[in-house]
């Protein structure tokens, strides 16, 4: 069973050929970040132009790589949400057009769903029950997988994802677009104990919250810098020292990290899983890693970086799953976008 994955939610244009649901046969990624990085966030027309640009290239290269043509494609899942319009009509456009033309099986993917089957690429594979922390640049979840497809959402986030409180407190120290890899390095030459933030206490054991932490680290920033408390935020970057930088980074690194974990162990103690796994974009956080198993008495098996951040592998993986199990789970060739779509 040969899978072709598309992944098009957001600034990185993706595919990937996927075997069986756990071989990966090749994988290419286009990102247009470089492009976004004067903006400081994600342009939507921008990111749906180089969709367009990239979305024949990275196919082509895949099957390049793979050696695979179109006769041992047994079908095309593709991201359909959630993510932003612009971006998803390219590669869901792409994906009906070739199933048609191919005459192909078309699988819908849920791309938070997507995220956690980064993971069965991974020898060994996870096992259910599976619980799994899902930390992106949108989200921030803790679900809990009886089964492909059998879930429960235990917790999310009430304000900021994860990722978002990475950027933005990158943005509010100085640090260069995208936040979350800069914050990660930033925070390595810092003390993450040089500043005491609060963890919220939320009324649900598996909510997170990340805007208090984030207003935090403004008041501690404007505070370092001494005399101007109430200077405006975009002063702040150009008074911090490098040294206070990597202290605001790594101390906003380590509570951020910590509210994650600390719930994952809450739910892995009640639960009793047989398999944890991160998912998503901050799942490439090394001190993420690094609390996480220092906190789970069972052994992690953490997914290459490159399939944590956005890619077409974990799509094809997915859609491989379905194909295999779920063929009858096969989506309409008019297949609509949902860029609200929810877990
Ligand atoms: O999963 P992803 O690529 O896109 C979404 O679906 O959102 O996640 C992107 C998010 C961004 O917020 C980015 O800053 C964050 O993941 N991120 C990281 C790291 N690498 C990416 N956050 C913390 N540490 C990292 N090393
Ligand atoms: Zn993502």
């Amino acid at each position: 069973m040969k899978i072709l994955g598309i992944e098009s939610s957001c600034d990185e244009t993706a595919a990937a050929i996927v075997e069986n649901g756990s071989t990966l046969l090749a994988q290419s990624v286009a990102s247009s970040m470089d492009l976004h990085a004067a903006f400081g966030g994600v342009v939507p027309e921008i990111a749906a132009r180089s969709h367009i640009e990239f979305i024949t290239p990275v196919i082509k290269k895949v099957f390049a790589e793979s050696g695979c043509n179109w006769g041992d494609i047994d079908g095309i899942a593709v991201t359909y949400g959630a993510g932003l319009s612009g971006s998803l009509l390219v590669g869901v456009l792409t994906a009906r057009t070739l199933a048609i033309i191919k005459n192909k099986p078309l699988y819908a993917i849920n791309h938070v769903e997507g995220h956690v089957y980064a993971n069965f690429l991974v020898n060994p594979q996870p096992t259910f029950p599976l619980l799994s922390l899902i930390v992106s640049g949108g989200h921030s979840q803790l679900v809990y997988f009886r089964n492909h497809f059998d879930y429960d959402l235990l917790g999310q986030t009430m304000d900021d994802a994860i990722g978002e409180a990475f950027d933005k407190v990158a943005k509010i120290i100085g640090l260069p677009y995208p936040g979350g890899p800069s914050v990660a390095k930033a925070a390595l030459d810092g003390n993450p104990h040089a500043f005491t933030f609060p963890i919220a206490k939320l009324d649900s054991p598996y909510n997170f919250s990340f805007s208090g932490l984030k207003t935090a680290v403004l008041r501690a920033a404007q505070a370092a810098v001494g005399s101007d408390y109430r200077l405006p935020s975009f002063e702040l970057p150009g008074r911090l020292s490098a040294a206070q930088k990597k202290d605001l980074a790594a101390s906003f690194q380590y509570t951020a990290i910590k509210t994650v974990v600390d719930k994952t162990l809450k739910a892995f103690n009640e639960l009793q899983p047989a398999s944890v796994v991160i998912a998503g974009g901050v799942a490439a956080n090394q001190e993420l890693r690094t609390q996480l198993s220092a906190a789970i008495p069972i052994a992690i098996n953490y997914a290459p970086i490159d399939l944590c951040t956005d890619n077409g592998a974990m799509i094809a993986t997915l859609g491989c799953i379905k194909a295999m199990h779920y063929a009858e789970t096969a989506d309409p060739y008019t297949l609509a976008i949902a860029p609200n779509l929810k877990m």
